[in-house]
Protein backbone atom coordinates (compact mmCIF):
# COMPACT_ATOMS: atom_id res chain seq x y z
CA UNK A 1 0.00 0.00 0.00
CA UNK A 2 2.70 2.26 1.01
CA UNK A 3 4.64 1.25 -2.13
CA UNK A 4 2.35 4.00 -4.50
CA UNK A 5 3.63 6.63 -1.62
CA UNK A 6 7.39 5.74 -2.57
CA UNK A 7 6.57 5.50 -6.51
CA UNK A 8 5.02 8.94 -6.50
CA UNK A 9 8.22 10.29 -4.37
CA UNK A 10 10.35 8.74 -6.16
CA UNK A 11 8.46 9.71 -9.94
CA UNK A 12 8.98 13.64 -8.98
CA UNK A 13 12.92 13.49 -8.81
CA UNK A 14 13.93 10.85 -11.58
CA UNK A 15 12.86 10.94 -15.43
CA UNK A 16 11.07 7.05 -15.70
CA UNK A 17 7.65 6.23 -16.03
CA UNK A 18 5.94 5.43 -12.53
CA UNK A 19 4.97 1.66 -13.71
CA UNK A 20 9.49 1.72 -14.91
CA UNK A 21 9.79 2.32 -11.15
CA UNK A 22 7.34 0.01 -9.79
CA UNK A 23 9.55 -2.70 -11.50
CA UNK A 24 12.58 -1.76 -10.20
CA UNK A 25 11.45 -1.17 -6.78
CA UNK A 26 12.71 -4.25 -4.62
CA UNK A 27 12.29 -5.51 -1.04
CA UNK A 28 15.57 -5.36 1.15
CA UNK A 29 16.94 -8.97 2.02
CA UNK A 30 17.00 -7.94 5.56
CA UNK A 31 14.01 -5.80 6.93
CA UNK A 32 17.16 -3.90 9.24
CA UNK A 33 17.79 -2.44 5.44
CA UNK A 34 14.68 -1.10 5.22
CA UNK A 35 10.93 -2.18 3.70
CA UNK A 36 11.94 -1.15 -0.10
CA UNK A 37 14.55 -0.37 -1.87
CA UNK A 38 15.36 1.53 -5.10
CA UNK A 39 18.36 0.06 -6.95
CA UNK A 40 20.12 3.05 -8.92
CA UNK A 41 22.34 1.05 -11.62
CA UNK A 42 19.28 1.60 -14.40
CA UNK A 43 19.76 5.44 -13.71
CA UNK A 44 23.71 5.23 -13.88
CA UNK A 45 23.90 4.87 -17.60
CA UNK A 46 21.73 7.64 -18.58
CA UNK A 47 23.04 10.33 -16.03
CA UNK A 48 26.64 8.97 -16.56
CA UNK A 49 27.39 8.89 -12.77
CA UNK A 50 27.73 6.02 -10.36
CA UNK A 51 24.65 4.39 -8.54
CA UNK A 52 26.37 5.33 -5.03
CA UNK A 53 25.85 9.20 -6.44
CA UNK A 54 22.81 8.95 -7.58
CA UNK A 55 21.34 7.37 -4.11
CA UNK A 56 22.74 9.64 -2.16
CA UNK A 57 21.82 12.58 -4.43
CA UNK A 58 18.47 11.14 -4.30
CA UNK A 59 18.62 11.28 -0.85
CA UNK A 60 19.43 14.52 -0.15
CA UNK A 61 16.25 15.53 -2.52
CA UNK A 62 13.50 13.33 -1.00
CA UNK A 63 11.69 14.07 2.14
CA UNK A 64 10.11 11.64 4.50
CA UNK A 65 6.34 11.77 4.66
CA UNK A 66 3.78 10.67 7.19
CA UNK A 67 4.18 7.12 5.65
CA UNK A 68 7.78 7.26 4.80
CA UNK A 69 9.02 7.86 7.88
CA UNK A 70 13.16 7.31 7.12
CA UNK A 71 15.26 7.34 3.40
CA UNK A 72 18.24 5.85 4.00
CA UNK A 73 21.11 5.31 1.18
CA UNK A 74 23.04 2.13 1.26
CA UNK A 75 26.07 2.07 -1.58
CA UNK A 76 23.73 1.67 -5.01
CA UNK A 77 20.40 1.67 -3.27
CA UNK A 78 18.21 3.99 -1.75
CA UNK A 79 16.52 2.15 1.45
CA UNK A 80 12.93 3.27 2.54
CA UNK A 81 11.55 2.56 6.07
CA UNK A 82 8.01 2.62 6.36
CA UNK A 83 5.83 3.84 8.84
CA UNK A 84 5.00 0.51 11.02
CA UNK A 85 2.36 2.33 13.17
CA UNK A 86 0.68 4.10 10.23
CA UNK A 87 0.46 0.73 8.54
CA UNK A 88 -1.12 -0.67 11.39
CA UNK A 89 -3.60 1.59 11.78
CA UNK A 90 -4.73 1.36 8.47
CA UNK A 91 -4.63 -2.22 8.32
CA UNK A 92 -6.66 -2.88 10.89
CA UNK A 93 -9.73 -0.65 8.99
CA UNK A 94 -9.46 -2.78 5.76
CA UNK A 95 -13.13 -4.16 5.17
CA UNK A 96 -14.25 -6.89 2.34
CA UNK A 97 -13.66 -4.47 -0.22
CA UNK A 98 -10.08 -4.96 0.77
CA UNK A 99 -7.81 -4.89 -3.03
CA UNK A 100 -10.61 -3.87 -5.38
CA UNK A 101 -9.77 -1.50 -7.25
CA UNK A 102 -11.65 0.37 -10.50
CA UNK A 103 -8.35 -0.15 -12.37
CA UNK A 104 -10.50 -1.68 -15.51
CA UNK A 105 -13.73 0.67 -15.56
CA UNK A 106 -15.23 0.50 -18.46
CA UNK A 107 -13.16 -2.74 -19.81
CA UNK A 108 -14.29 -5.43 -21.15
CA UNK A 109 -11.97 -8.73 -21.40
CA UNK A 110 -14.03 -11.73 -23.03
CA UNK A 111 -12.63 -15.07 -21.17
CA UNK A 112 -13.00 -18.23 -23.39
CA UNK A 113 -12.78 -20.85 -21.37
CA UNK A 114 -13.69 -24.30 -20.18
CA UNK A 115 -15.01 -25.18 -23.85
CA UNK A 116 -15.49 -28.75 -23.23
CA UNK A 117 -16.31 -31.04 -26.35
CA UNK A 118 -20.10 -32.88 -26.38
CA UNK A 119 -20.04 -36.50 -26.81
CA UNK A 120 -16.74 -36.96 -25.04
CA UNK A 121 -17.29 -36.78 -20.79
CA UNK A 122 -15.32 -33.72 -19.37
CA UNK A 123 -11.84 -35.13 -18.85
CA UNK A 124 -9.09 -33.68 -16.87
CA UNK A 125 -7.68 -32.27 -19.46
CA UNK A 126 -10.17 -29.52 -19.61
CA UNK A 127 -9.67 -28.95 -15.26
CA UNK A 128 -7.05 -26.21 -16.04
CA UNK A 129 -8.96 -24.33 -18.50
CA UNK A 130 -12.11 -24.12 -16.20
CA UNK A 131 -10.64 -22.92 -12.94
CA UNK A 132 -8.02 -20.79 -14.20
CA UNK A 133 -10.59 -18.92 -16.62
CA UNK A 134 -13.23 -19.07 -13.22
CA UNK A 135 -10.53 -17.44 -11.40
CA UNK A 136 -9.53 -15.02 -14.33
CA UNK A 137 -13.05 -14.11 -14.10
CA UNK A 138 -12.65 -13.05 -10.24
CA UNK A 139 -9.58 -11.24 -9.95
CA UNK A 140 -10.87 -9.08 -13.54
CA UNK A 141 -14.16 -8.50 -11.66
CA UNK A 142 -12.22 -7.51 -8.51
CA UNK A 143 -9.81 -5.26 -10.36
CA UNK A 144 -13.25 -3.25 -11.69
CA UNK A 145 -12.97 -4.77 -15.32
CA UNK A 146 -16.47 -5.94 -17.26
CA UNK A 147 -15.31 -9.53 -17.68
CA UNK A 148 -17.73 -11.87 -19.83
CA UNK A 149 -16.62 -15.36 -19.18
CA UNK A 150 -17.28 -17.61 -22.63
CA UNK A 151 -18.20 -21.36 -22.65
CA UNK A 152 -17.53 -22.33 -26.25
CA UNK A 153 -18.69 -26.16 -26.16
CA UNK A 154 -17.33 -28.52 -29.10
CA UNK A 155 -20.39 -29.22 -30.66
CA UNK A 156 -19.43 -30.45 -33.77
CA UNK A 157 -16.09 -31.79 -35.32
CA UNK A 158 -15.27 -34.93 -36.92
CA UNK A 159 -15.80 -36.39 -33.37
CA UNK A 160 -19.18 -35.51 -33.59
CA UNK A 161 -19.76 -37.57 -36.76
CA UNK A 162 -17.80 -40.11 -35.85
CA UNK A 163 -19.83 -40.48 -32.66
CA UNK A 164 -23.77 -40.03 -34.91
CA UNK A 165 -22.25 -42.86 -37.06
CA UNK A 166 -21.67 -44.98 -33.78
CA UNK A 167 -24.80 -44.35 -32.62
CA UNK A 168 -26.67 -45.23 -35.46
CA UNK A 169 -24.63 -49.06 -36.14
CA UNK A 170 -24.28 -49.83 -32.27
CA UNK A 171 -26.64 -47.50 -29.79
CA UNK A 172 -27.23 -49.87 -26.48
CA UNK A 173 -30.46 -47.42 -25.27
CA UNK A 174 -31.09 -48.91 -21.77
CA UNK A 175 -27.25 -47.95 -21.18
CA UNK A 176 -27.92 -44.43 -22.84
CA UNK A 177 -31.14 -44.54 -20.62
CA UNK A 178 -29.03 -46.07 -17.29
CA UNK A 179 -25.85 -44.15 -18.12
CA UNK A 180 -25.79 -41.71 -20.76
CA UNK A 181 -22.29 -40.35 -21.12
CA UNK A 182 -21.21 -43.56 -20.44
CA UNK A 183 -22.93 -45.01 -22.96
CA UNK A 184 -21.61 -42.15 -25.69
CA UNK A 185 -17.87 -42.87 -24.33
CA UNK A 186 -18.59 -46.63 -25.38
CA UNK A 187 -19.46 -45.57 -28.39
CA UNK A 188 -16.70 -43.35 -29.43
CA UNK A 189 -14.16 -46.08 -28.26
CA UNK A 190 -15.69 -48.72 -30.20
CA UNK A 191 -15.61 -46.34 -33.22
CA UNK A 192 -12.41 -45.58 -32.90
CA UNK A 193 -10.85 -49.18 -32.22
CA UNK A 194 -13.17 -50.21 -35.36
CA UNK A 195 -11.92 -47.39 -37.50
CA UNK A 196 -8.28 -48.59 -37.60
CA UNK A 197 -9.37 -51.97 -39.48
CA UNK A 198 -11.82 -50.17 -41.04
CA UNK A 199 -11.32 -46.52 -42.99
CA UNK A 200 -14.57 -47.00 -44.69
CA UNK A 201 -15.89 -45.35 -41.31
CA UNK A 202 -13.68 -42.66 -41.26
CA UNK A 203 -15.67 -41.76 -44.66
CA UNK A 204 -18.92 -42.03 -43.17
CA UNK A 205 -18.23 -39.98 -40.23
CA UNK A 206 -16.98 -37.24 -42.88
CA UNK A 207 -20.21 -37.27 -44.64
CA UNK A 208 -22.11 -37.56 -41.39
CA UNK A 209 -20.64 -34.25 -40.43
CA UNK A 210 -21.62 -32.59 -44.11
CA UNK A 211 -25.18 -34.30 -43.83
CA UNK A 212 -25.29 -32.45 -39.93
CA UNK A 213 -24.31 -29.06 -41.49
CA UNK A 214 -26.72 -29.36 -44.73
CA UNK A 215 -29.39 -29.48 -41.60
CA UNK A 216 -30.49 -33.12 -42.50
CA UNK A 217 -33.44 -33.48 -39.73
CA UNK A 218 -32.39 -37.41 -39.21
CA UNK A 219 -28.74 -36.70 -38.12
CA UNK A 220 -29.66 -33.30 -36.27
CA UNK A 221 -32.14 -34.93 -33.38
CA UNK A 222 -29.66 -37.23 -32.73
CA UNK A 223 -27.09 -34.09 -32.36
CA UNK A 224 -29.36 -32.93 -30.31
CA UNK A 225 -30.03 -35.80 -27.79
CA UNK A 226 -25.82 -36.04 -27.32
CA UNK A 227 -25.56 -32.02 -26.75
CA UNK A 228 -28.68 -32.74 -23.95
CA UNK A 229 -27.00 -35.33 -22.36
CA UNK A 230 -23.50 -33.86 -22.33
CA UNK A 231 -24.87 -30.55 -21.50
CA UNK A 232 -26.68 -31.83 -18.08
CA UNK A 233 -23.12 -33.65 -17.60
CA UNK A 234 -21.16 -30.43 -17.81
CA UNK A 235 -23.60 -28.66 -15.63
CA UNK A 236 -23.41 -31.38 -12.81
CA UNK A 237 -19.60 -30.75 -12.93
CA UNK A 238 -19.79 -26.64 -13.07
CA UNK A 239 -22.47 -26.53 -9.94
CA UNK A 240 -19.92 -28.77 -7.64
CA UNK A 241 -17.07 -26.12 -8.93
CA UNK A 242 -19.63 -23.34 -8.33
CA UNK A 243 -18.38 -21.99 -11.71
CA UNK A 244 -20.69 -19.56 -13.97
CA UNK A 245 -20.12 -18.06 -17.80
CA UNK A 246 -22.18 -15.83 -19.09
CA UNK A 247 -22.54 -17.63 -22.72
CA UNK A 248 -22.52 -21.19 -23.55
CA UNK A 249 -22.66 -21.46 -27.23
CA UNK A 250 -21.60 -24.22 -29.73
CA UNK A 251 -19.12 -24.11 -32.24
CA UNK A 252 -21.75 -24.86 -34.75
CA UNK A 253 -23.02 -21.54 -34.15
CA UNK A 254 -20.16 -20.07 -36.29
CA UNK A 255 -20.03 -22.00 -39.11
CA UNK A 256 -22.08 -19.67 -41.40
CA UNK A 257 -20.51 -16.88 -40.64
CA UNK A 258 -17.13 -18.34 -40.34
CA UNK A 259 -17.40 -19.50 -44.29
CA UNK A 260 -18.86 -15.92 -44.63
CA UNK A 261 -15.76 -14.57 -43.54
CA UNK A 262 -13.49 -17.54 -45.85
CA UNK A 263 -15.49 -16.26 -48.95
CA UNK A 264 -15.08 -12.40 -48.35
CA UNK A 265 -11.11 -13.34 -48.10
CA UNK A 266 -11.83 -15.18 -51.49
CA UNK A 267 -12.65 -12.40 -52.26
CA UNK A 268 -10.37 -10.09 -51.15
CA UNK A 269 -7.76 -12.63 -52.56
CA UNK A 270 -6.12 -12.82 -49.03
CA UNK A 271 -7.31 -16.65 -49.32
CA UNK A 272 -7.06 -18.73 -52.59
CA UNK A 273 -8.40 -22.38 -53.54
CA UNK A 274 -6.82 -25.38 -54.04
CA UNK A 275 -7.91 -27.29 -57.18
CA UNK A 276 -9.79 -29.67 -54.63
CA UNK A 277 -11.77 -26.71 -53.51
CA UNK A 278 -10.09 -26.98 -50.29
CA UNK A 279 -9.54 -22.90 -49.40
CA UNK A 280 -6.28 -21.47 -47.31
CA UNK A 281 -4.10 -18.57 -46.85
CA UNK A 282 -0.61 -18.06 -47.40
CA UNK A 283 0.70 -17.81 -43.65
CA UNK A 284 4.78 -17.22 -43.45
CA UNK A 285 4.97 -18.86 -46.60
CA UNK A 286 2.73 -21.99 -45.07
CA UNK A 287 -0.34 -23.15 -46.73
CA UNK A 288 -3.12 -22.36 -43.60
CA UNK A 289 -6.27 -24.43 -44.55
CA UNK A 290 -9.33 -22.35 -43.65
CA UNK A 291 -12.21 -24.52 -45.39
CA UNK A 292 -12.22 -28.04 -46.45
CA UNK A 293 -12.32 -29.41 -49.49
CA UNK A 294 -16.49 -30.79 -49.32
CA UNK A 295 -16.62 -27.30 -47.71
CA UNK A 296 -17.42 -28.49 -44.92
CA UNK A 297 -16.04 -26.03 -41.81
CA UNK A 298 -13.21 -26.66 -40.10
CA UNK A 299 -11.80 -26.25 -36.08
CA UNK A 300 -10.76 -22.72 -37.44
CA UNK A 301 -13.53 -21.79 -39.46
CA UNK A 302 -15.90 -21.71 -36.60
CA UNK A 303 -13.32 -19.67 -34.52
CA UNK A 304 -12.85 -17.33 -36.96
CA UNK A 305 -17.05 -16.52 -37.14
CA UNK A 306 -16.88 -16.91 -33.59
CA UNK A 307 -14.13 -14.25 -33.04
CA UNK A 308 -15.46 -11.48 -35.26
CA UNK A 309 -18.90 -12.40 -33.77
CA UNK A 310 -17.94 -12.00 -30.37
CA UNK A 311 -16.47 -8.61 -30.70
CA UNK A 312 -19.32 -7.56 -32.84
CA UNK A 313 -21.40 -8.54 -29.83
CA UNK A 314 -19.28 -7.50 -26.66
CA UNK A 315 -16.72 -4.79 -28.15
CA UNK A 316 -13.79 -6.10 -25.71
CA UNK A 317 -11.18 -4.47 -25.28
CA UNK A 318 -9.28 -7.70 -24.57
CA UNK A 319 -10.18 -11.49 -25.14
CA UNK A 320 -8.36 -14.17 -23.63
CA UNK A 321 -8.22 -17.79 -25.13
CA UNK A 322 -7.58 -20.33 -22.30
CA UNK A 323 -6.07 -23.70 -23.70
CA UNK A 324 -3.94 -26.61 -23.33
CA UNK A 325 -0.17 -25.58 -25.23
CA UNK A 326 -0.87 -27.92 -27.47
CA UNK A 327 -3.75 -25.15 -29.25
CA UNK A 328 -0.74 -22.51 -29.36
CA UNK A 329 0.05 -22.95 -33.23
CA UNK A 330 -3.94 -23.11 -33.74
CA UNK A 331 -4.84 -19.48 -32.39
CA UNK A 332 -1.12 -18.52 -33.70
CA UNK A 333 -2.88 -18.89 -37.03
CA UNK A 334 -6.16 -17.52 -35.74
CA UNK A 335 -4.26 -14.59 -34.92
CA UNK A 336 -2.45 -14.39 -38.22
CA UNK A 337 -5.35 -14.99 -40.54
CA UNK A 338 -7.76 -12.02 -38.23
CA UNK A 339 -4.78 -9.75 -39.15
CA UNK A 340 -4.44 -10.75 -42.61
CA UNK A 341 -7.87 -10.09 -43.24
CA UNK A 342 -8.03 -6.21 -41.42
CA UNK A 343 -9.77 -7.06 -38.59
CA UNK A 344 -8.06 -4.59 -36.33
CA UNK A 345 -9.48 -6.20 -33.01
CA UNK A 346 -6.87 -8.92 -33.73
CA UNK A 347 -4.56 -7.04 -31.35
CA UNK A 348 -6.89 -7.56 -28.30
CA UNK A 349 -6.55 -11.32 -28.72
CA UNK A 350 -4.19 -13.41 -26.38
CA UNK A 351 -3.69 -16.98 -26.00
CA UNK A 352 -3.39 -18.36 -22.43
CA UNK A 353 -1.98 -21.50 -22.23
CA UNK A 354 -1.39 -24.27 -19.81
CA UNK A 355 0.99 -27.36 -18.96
CA UNK A 356 -0.19 -31.00 -18.65
CA UNK A 357 -1.74 -32.42 -15.08
CA UNK A 358 0.10 -35.25 -14.35
CA UNK A 359 -1.00 -38.28 -11.94
CA UNK A 360 0.93 -40.59 -10.33
CA UNK A 361 0.71 -44.09 -10.37
CA UNK A 362 -2.91 -43.73 -8.82
CA UNK A 363 -4.15 -42.95 -12.81
CA UNK A 364 -5.18 -46.33 -13.17
CA UNK A 365 -8.35 -46.69 -10.90
CA UNK A 366 -9.99 -43.54 -12.91
CA UNK A 367 -9.12 -44.18 -16.37
CA UNK A 368 -11.84 -45.15 -18.89
CA UNK A 369 -10.87 -45.72 -22.73
CA UNK A 370 -7.90 -43.45 -22.14
CA UNK A 371 -8.86 -40.53 -20.48
CA UNK A 372 -9.41 -39.61 -16.67
CA UNK A 373 -13.20 -38.57 -16.13
CA UNK A 374 -12.94 -35.49 -14.05
CA UNK A 375 -16.06 -36.28 -12.88
CA UNK A 376 -14.07 -39.24 -10.92
CA UNK A 377 -11.66 -37.33 -9.87
CA UNK A 378 -14.01 -35.25 -7.87
CA UNK A 379 -15.70 -37.68 -6.17
CA UNK A 380 -12.78 -39.08 -5.47
CA UNK A 381 -11.64 -36.04 -3.87
CA UNK A 382 -14.34 -35.52 -1.86
CA UNK A 383 -14.19 -38.98 -0.41
CA UNK A 384 -11.12 -38.72 0.48
CA UNK A 385 -11.73 -35.05 2.28
CA UNK A 386 -14.37 -36.66 3.84
CA UNK A 387 -12.19 -39.55 5.50
CA UNK A 388 -9.53 -37.09 5.88
CA UNK A 389 -11.72 -34.56 8.00
CA UNK A 390 -13.05 -37.77 10.39
CA UNK A 391 -9.56 -38.98 10.80
CA UNK A 392 -8.98 -35.45 12.48
CA UNK A 393 -11.80 -35.00 13.80
CA UNK A 394 -12.25 -31.65 12.84
CA UNK A 395 -15.59 -30.32 11.40
CA UNK A 396 -15.69 -28.99 8.20
CA UNK A 397 -17.46 -29.69 4.99
CA UNK A 398 -16.53 -32.33 2.96
CA UNK A 399 -17.47 -30.76 -0.31
CA UNK A 400 -15.68 -27.12 0.78
CA UNK A 401 -12.51 -28.99 1.58
CA UNK A 402 -12.13 -31.55 -1.56
CA UNK A 403 -13.32 -29.08 -4.18
CA UNK A 404 -11.15 -26.18 -2.36
CA UNK A 405 -7.88 -28.58 -2.70
CA UNK A 406 -8.67 -29.53 -6.22
CA UNK A 407 -8.77 -25.78 -7.12
CA UNK A 408 -5.56 -24.68 -5.18
CA UNK A 409 -3.16 -27.79 -6.31
CA UNK A 410 -4.29 -26.43 -9.75
CA UNK A 411 -3.63 -22.73 -8.99
CA UNK A 412 -0.77 -22.91 -7.34
CA UNK A 413 1.20 -24.07 -10.68
CA UNK A 414 2.36 -21.14 -12.65
CA UNK A 415 0.10 -21.90 -16.05
CA UNK A 416 2.65 -22.53 -18.23
CA UNK A 417 4.17 -25.32 -16.02
CA UNK A 418 2.96 -29.02 -15.70
CA UNK A 419 0.85 -29.76 -12.19
CA UNK A 420 1.68 -32.81 -10.90
CA UNK A 421 -1.34 -33.78 -9.64
CA UNK A 422 -1.30 -36.47 -6.15
CA UNK A 423 -4.40 -36.29 -3.65
CA UNK A 424 -2.61 -36.79 -0.39
CA UNK A 425 -0.65 -33.58 -1.64
CA UNK A 426 -3.60 -31.98 -2.51
CA UNK A 427 -5.70 -33.07 0.44
CA UNK A 428 -3.05 -32.41 3.22
CA UNK A 429 -3.75 -29.93 5.98
CA UNK A 430 -0.05 -29.42 6.17
CA UNK A 431 2.17 -26.70 3.66
CA UNK A 432 1.02 -25.49 0.66
CA UNK A 433 -2.22 -26.73 -0.07
CA UNK A 434 -6.25 -25.90 0.24
CA UNK A 435 -7.02 -27.17 3.08
CA UNK A 436 -4.17 -25.34 5.11
CA UNK A 437 -5.56 -22.50 4.41
CA UNK A 438 -8.90 -22.99 5.20
CA UNK A 439 -7.52 -24.47 8.43
CA UNK A 440 -5.57 -21.01 9.24
CA UNK A 441 -8.56 -18.86 8.09
CA UNK A 442 -10.81 -20.77 10.16
CA UNK A 443 -8.19 -20.70 13.09
CA UNK A 444 -8.60 -17.16 12.81
CA UNK A 445 -12.33 -17.15 13.49
CA UNK A 446 -12.17 -19.14 16.67
CA UNK A 447 -9.83 -16.71 17.70
CA UNK A 448 -12.52 -13.94 16.96
CA UNK A 449 -14.94 -16.05 18.53
CA UNK A 450 -13.72 -16.82 22.31
CA UNK A 451 -12.31 -13.26 22.59
CA UNK A 452 -14.52 -10.63 24.40
CA UNK A 453 -14.73 -6.93 22.44
CA UNK A 454 -12.96 -4.31 23.36
CA UNK A 455 -11.60 -1.18 21.47
CA UNK A 456 -8.62 -1.03 19.38
CA UNK A 457 -5.39 0.62 20.56
CA UNK A 458 -2.10 0.21 18.63
CA UNK A 459 0.58 -0.53 21.76
CA UNK A 460 4.21 1.62 20.90
CA UNK A 461 5.83 -1.39 20.38
CA UNK A 462 5.17 -3.62 17.54
CA UNK A 463 6.24 -6.79 17.33
CA UNK A 464 8.50 -8.44 14.74
CA UNK A 465 5.25 -11.18 14.18
CA UNK A 466 2.90 -8.51 13.81
CA UNK A 467 5.26 -6.35 11.46
CA UNK A 468 5.38 -9.21 9.12
CA UNK A 469 1.87 -9.99 9.45
CA UNK A 470 0.85 -6.50 8.67
CA UNK A 471 3.53 -6.06 5.88
CA UNK A 472 1.88 -9.34 4.54
CA UNK A 473 -1.44 -8.15 4.31
CA UNK A 474 -0.62 -4.68 2.94
CA UNK A 475 0.72 -6.50 0.06
CA UNK A 476 -2.43 -7.75 -1.10
CA UNK A 477 -3.89 -5.47 -3.73
CA UNK A 478 -0.49 -5.22 -5.32
CA UNK A 479 -0.71 -9.11 -6.11
CA UNK A 480 -4.13 -8.95 -7.39
CA UNK A 481 -3.11 -6.61 -9.44
CA UNK A 482 -0.38 -7.63 -10.61
CA UNK A 483 -2.18 -11.13 -11.27
CA UNK A 484 -4.83 -9.51 -13.23
CA UNK A 485 -1.85 -8.20 -15.74
CA UNK A 486 0.21 -11.21 -16.26
CA UNK A 487 -2.68 -13.29 -16.16
CA UNK A 488 -1.44 -15.79 -13.62
CA UNK A 489 -3.89 -16.57 -10.46
CA UNK A 490 -0.73 -18.78 -8.99
CA UNK A 491 0.49 -15.25 -7.54
CA UNK A 492 -2.89 -15.34 -5.52
CA UNK A 493 -2.04 -18.71 -4.69
CA UNK A 494 1.36 -18.50 -3.46
CA UNK A 495 0.56 -15.08 -1.70
CA UNK A 496 -2.49 -16.93 0.51
CA UNK A 497 0.40 -19.71 1.55
CA UNK A 498 3.00 -16.89 2.56
CA UNK A 499 0.14 -14.88 4.59
CA UNK A 500 -1.46 -17.78 6.40
CA UNK A 501 1.96 -18.56 6.84
CA UNK A 502 2.82 -15.12 8.21
CA UNK A 503 -0.70 -15.67 10.40
CA UNK A 504 0.03 -19.17 11.50
CA UNK A 505 4.22 -17.35 12.73
CA UNK A 506 2.44 -14.74 14.39
CA UNK A 507 -0.26 -16.84 16.63
CA UNK A 508 2.79 -19.22 17.56
CA UNK A 509 4.91 -16.31 19.81
CA UNK A 510 1.82 -13.90 20.32
CA UNK A 511 -0.44 -14.37 22.33
CA UNK A 512 -3.84 -12.72 21.44
CA UNK A 513 -6.62 -13.39 24.40
CA UNK A 514 -5.43 -12.26 27.78
CA UNK A 515 -2.69 -10.17 26.55
CA UNK A 516 -2.27 -6.56 27.54
CA UNK A 517 -2.11 -5.88 23.48
CA UNK A 518 -5.54 -7.86 22.86
CA UNK A 519 -7.66 -5.34 21.44
CA UNK A 520 -5.20 -4.79 18.90
CA UNK A 521 -4.04 -8.38 17.99
CA UNK A 522 -7.90 -8.86 17.50
CA UNK A 523 -8.14 -6.57 14.97
CA UNK A 524 -4.83 -7.78 13.24
CA UNK A 525 -6.94 -11.39 13.25
CA UNK A 526 -9.67 -10.05 11.57
CA UNK A 527 -7.80 -7.99 9.27
CA UNK A 528 -5.86 -11.38 8.27
CA UNK A 529 -9.22 -13.48 8.23
CA UNK A 530 -10.49 -10.26 5.60
CA UNK A 531 -7.91 -10.77 3.59
CA UNK A 532 -7.18 -14.05 3.50
CA UNK A 533 -11.06 -14.39 2.42
CA UNK A 534 -10.54 -12.51 -0.23
CA UNK A 535 -7.97 -13.74 -1.34
CA UNK A 536 -9.54 -17.63 -1.61
CA UNK A 537 -12.11 -15.71 -3.19
CA UNK A 538 -10.41 -14.67 -5.80
CA UNK A 539 -9.05 -18.76 -6.58
CA UNK A 540 -12.96 -19.43 -6.51
CA UNK A 541 -11.94 -21.43 -2.53
CA UNK A 542 -14.54 -21.21 0.03
CA UNK A 543 -13.77 -20.85 3.76
CA UNK A 544 -15.63 -22.18 6.97
CA UNK A 545 -15.78 -20.63 9.81
CA UNK A 546 -14.91 -23.68 11.78
CA UNK A 547 -12.82 -27.05 10.70
N1 LIG B 1 -13.20 -27.47 -27.45
C1 LIG B 1 -11.79 -27.29 -27.48
C2 LIG B 1 -11.09 -28.45 -26.79
O1 LIG B 1 -11.70 -29.18 -26.02
C3 LIG B 1 -11.34 -25.99 -26.84
C4 LIG B 1 -11.94 -24.74 -27.41
C5 LIG B 1 -11.19 -23.51 -27.02
N2 LIG B 1 -11.76 -22.29 -27.52
C6 LIG B 1 -11.77 -21.90 -28.78
N3 LIG B 1 -12.34 -20.75 -29.09
N4 LIG B 1 -11.17 -22.58 -29.72
O2 LIG B 1 -9.91 -28.63 -27.00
Amino acid sequence: MFKKEIISLLSKEINLKPEQIENLIETPPNPEMGDYAFPCFALSKKLKKSPDKIAEKLFKKLKPTKEIEQIKPIGPYLNFFINKKELAKQIIKINANFGKTNLGKGKKIAIDFSAPNIGKPMHIGHIRSTIIGDSLMRTYNFLGYNPIGINYLGDVGLHIGKLIVAYELWLNKKNLKKNPVNELLNLYVKFNAKEKTNPKLTEQAKEKLKKFELGDLKTEKIWENIRKVSAESFNKIYEMLNINFHETIGQSQFSDKGKQIVINALEQKIAKREPDQAVYVLLDGKKKFILRSNQTASYITQDLGAAVSRFKKYKFDKMIYVTDFRQKQHFDSLFSLLKAMKYDFADKLVHLTFGAVKFGKEIMATRKGQIILLQDVLNKTIEKARKEIKKRKTKGDKTKVGIGAIKYIILKNEPAKDVQFSWEQALSFEGNTGPYLQYSYARASSIIKKAKKTKAKISNHLTKEEIALIKKISLFPEIVERAGKLMNPSLIANYSHELAQTFNEFYHSNKVIGNKNQTFRLKLVQAFRTCLKNSLYLLGIEVMEEM
